[in-house]
């Protein structure tokens, strides 16, 4: 589907967030409609946890109070992503389905009361969940008002039920075909775990000691997959009665249930709920993480910011305010890595009931509030912004990211607690944009081949084709990074014998690895170069590439801990220890350089992003956004969309997007 649709019907970016006007009354709904157009409002999500409302008992729906709301917001110029309500199953469901609801790895059977609280393979909740998808599509699939629909809400939950244990085993047989092959798979000649027929093999629920690892492996893609499939039936659904482009807002939380990639590819446009884990700069390096993956799940297609908040930040057990001018920031921040807009969660604060104080555009206070008149300023700024529909952006560097590896990497038993995959990926991630770049994410098995750079930060389990697609990449020109703790495992977690990382890849790193060895807590490490480490070391010797930085303590004394190999017309770059964070964003940047990589606008002080966006017809706009409390002079003076005038200095914490064409 044609998504430039999207834009074309709202008449440029997207601008709004989810509106649950059956929290309110009459009089509410009035001031929303002024407070909309105040606001510069064009798209809200509705209908996200209405099923109790519209389905008040199974099979009897009550749709005119959603009429009622559709027909005024489109009366008032707001188009609607209607959603299905599926995350959030009402009360006589779980009384009339009680296998439905979801169990625990330690078997606890949840009850309702709350959200998410469903089974995803249960038949009943399938059932239910395609029939109101149906029957929402029935109704509403050609409604004026609606422009895109919302499947669900971050499909994040996980049961381990009965229902799931036999759809496990029905994915189980086709994926290995035989008991044989999957006791051969998972290594269960080891610790007496031999299955001798298909009903023995359960979800990986609570268990003595550790799981087997490759059982682990297995379920969560049998999840990603069961989800994808829960998404299309609702998809197919609405389909076959609605031509409107149809898609479910990912969340990208710091655990992963969902292959990104898989989805990336169904939906008809990728949409993220992004919520920052840190204050000040942290957030807006968050922001970027999550919006360049956004982009690189979409293939580089345009994508969405869904949700948001106009004052959270999650930190240390408390939601945090956003600063002064974070609102536009934030948003300007997804927008300049390809998002066709900015929406928040929720339009107006609640009165009461689960999230009542979570943020929202217009908050407890009112529309006389800080809040509030910086969502109209951010709305006013996305207004002015029109001209970016459609318009993508392009980035030089990549950075590795597999869900298998990611997973892979959550098993019991690993050398050491420290092995973690989304920290590895956001350290590589942040290197690069401390260095004022934006990076691509992409699959190891992916084309690589526009990308100067690659960074491959924790590719633990590495295919035969994914070792052999990056050694080929080095030979064709490329320069690659791998990192310690590569290409250790196949895709049935069995360990690569003879030395690691993977033999193709190996070849292209021109080393051996033949020891691991995790450090002491705290303990550091001196490397030759005077650079400092920490956490991880290996034993390695150098099959071709030149030692670059060595070991110069204990056992390790003398030996490579960081190499480089001139391989074909390439270079594979080996790092075998976790280097401090000076000395990580000193080698990124020195292979930023090498690899001829340089920032869309030279010149910038550290802590101001410029990303730039691209037409197909060759327009190009610059976005600053200054995370400074300071004054940044430009290198380049230009002309600014926001104020539409000339531009010469960004303000402390100040925004501009110039034409650069
Ligand atoms: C998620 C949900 C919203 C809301 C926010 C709160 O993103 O989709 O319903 O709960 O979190 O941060």
């Amino acid at each position: 589907m044609d998504i430039r649709r999207l834009t074309d019907r709202l008449g440029g970016l997207a601008f709004g967030g989810d509106y649950n006007p059956e929290q309110w009354d009459e009089q509410v709904w009035k001031q929303d409609d002024e407070l909309m157009r105040r606001a510069r409002v064009n798209l809200t999500t509705v209908g996200v946890f209405s099923w109790a409302l519209l389905e008040p008992e199974e099979g009897r729906y009550d749709f005119d109070w959603l009429d009622a709301h559709l027909d005024r917001l489109h009366a008032n110029g707001v188009a609607v992503d209607l959603a299905t309500p599926t995350a959030s199953p009402p009360p006589w469901f779980t009384l009339a389905h009680p296998d439905a609801l979801p169990v625990r790895p330690d078997g606890t059977r949840l009850t309702h009361g709350s959200r998410d609280t469903y089974c995803l393979t249960a038949p009943a909740y399938r059932r239910a969940a395609r029939r109101i998808a149906g029957a929402l599509a029935e109704r509403y699939g050609n409604h004026p008002a609606l422009a895109l629909w919302h499947v669900h809400n971050e499909y994040v939950t996980l049961c381990l039920c009965d229902h799931t244990a036999a759809a496990f085993r029905v994915w189980l047989r086709a994926r290995h075909g035989s008991l044989d092959a999957l006791n051969e798979a998972w290594g269960t000649a080891f610790w007496s775990q031999h299955y001798t027929v298909w009903e023995q093999i359960l979800p990986p629920r609570a268990t003595q000691w550790h799981k087997n690892p490759g059982q682990a492996l297995d379920f969560s893609r049998f999840w990603s997959d069961e989800t994808l499939a829960a998404y299309l039936e609702q998809r197919d659904a609405i389909r076959v009665r609605s031509d409107r482009p149809v898609t479910t807002n990912l969340m990208l939380p710091g655990y992963q249930n969902l292959d990104l990639w898989a989805f990336g590819r169904e939906v008809d446009l990728v949409a993220i709920d992004h919520y920052p884990g840190a204050p000040g700069v942290d957030a807006a390096a968050h922001a970027a993480f999550d919006a360049d993956r956004a982009r690189s799940i979409a293939a580089g297609a345009p994508w969405l910011l869904m949700e948001q908040g106009t004052s959270t930040v999650y930190a240390g057990g408390r939601v945090l305010a956003k600063e002064p001018g974070e609102i536009l920031r934030h948003s300007l921040a997804h927008i300049a890595r390809g998002s066709e807009g900015a929406l928040f969660f929720q339009w107006r604060q609640s009165r009461a009931g689960a999230e009542q104080w979570h943020s929202a555009m217009v908050p407890h206070a009112g529309p006389d509030s800080r809040t509030f008149r910086e969502v109209t300023a951010t709305g006013e700024a996305v207004a002015r912004l029109g001209e970016l529909a459609g318009s993508t952006v392009r980035a030089e560097v990549a950075v590795l990211h597999d869900s298998d590896a990611w997973w892979a990497m959550r098993v019991d038993g690993l050398p050491s607690s420290e092995l973690d995959y989304l920290a590895a990926l956001r350290r590589a991630h942040r290197a690069v944009w401390d260095a004022g770049l934006t990076a691509d994410f992409a699959h190891p098995e992916h084309d690589l081949s526009r990308y100067r750079l690659v960074l491959a930060p924790a590719l633990f389990l590495l295919t035969d084709t994914g070792a052999e697609n990056l050694r080929r990449y080095v030979a064709a020109g490329g320069t690659l990074l791998v990192q310690y703790f590569s290409g250790m495992v196949d895709e049935r977690l069995h360990t690569r014998l003879g030395g690691y990382p993977a033999a193709p890849l190996r070849e292209a790193l021109g080393i051996r690895v033949e020891e691991y060895r995790p450090l002491r807590q705290d303990e550091q490490l001196t490397l030759s170069d005077g650079s400092t480490a920490g956490s991880w070391s290996e034993s390695l010797r150098t099959e071709g590439a030149e030692t670059l930085a060595a070991y110069t303590h204990g056992m390790l004394a003398g030996s490579p801990a960081l190499t480089r190999h001139d391989f074909g017309s390439g270079y594979g770059w080996y790092l075998s220890t976790r280097l401090d964070d000076t000395g990580y964003a000193a080698l990124v940047g020195r292979l930023l350089t090498e690899a001829g990589v340089a920032p869309e606008l030279p010149g910038l002080p550290p802590g101001v992003e410029a990303v730039a966006r691209h037409a197909p017809d060759g327009r190009r706009w610059l976005l600053l956004l200054n995370h400074r409390d300071d004054v940044v002079p430009l290198p380049r003076p230009g002309h600014d969309l926001l104020t539409d005038g000339p531009l010469r200095e960004l303000p402390p914490g100040g925004c501009a997007v110039l034409r650069a064409h």
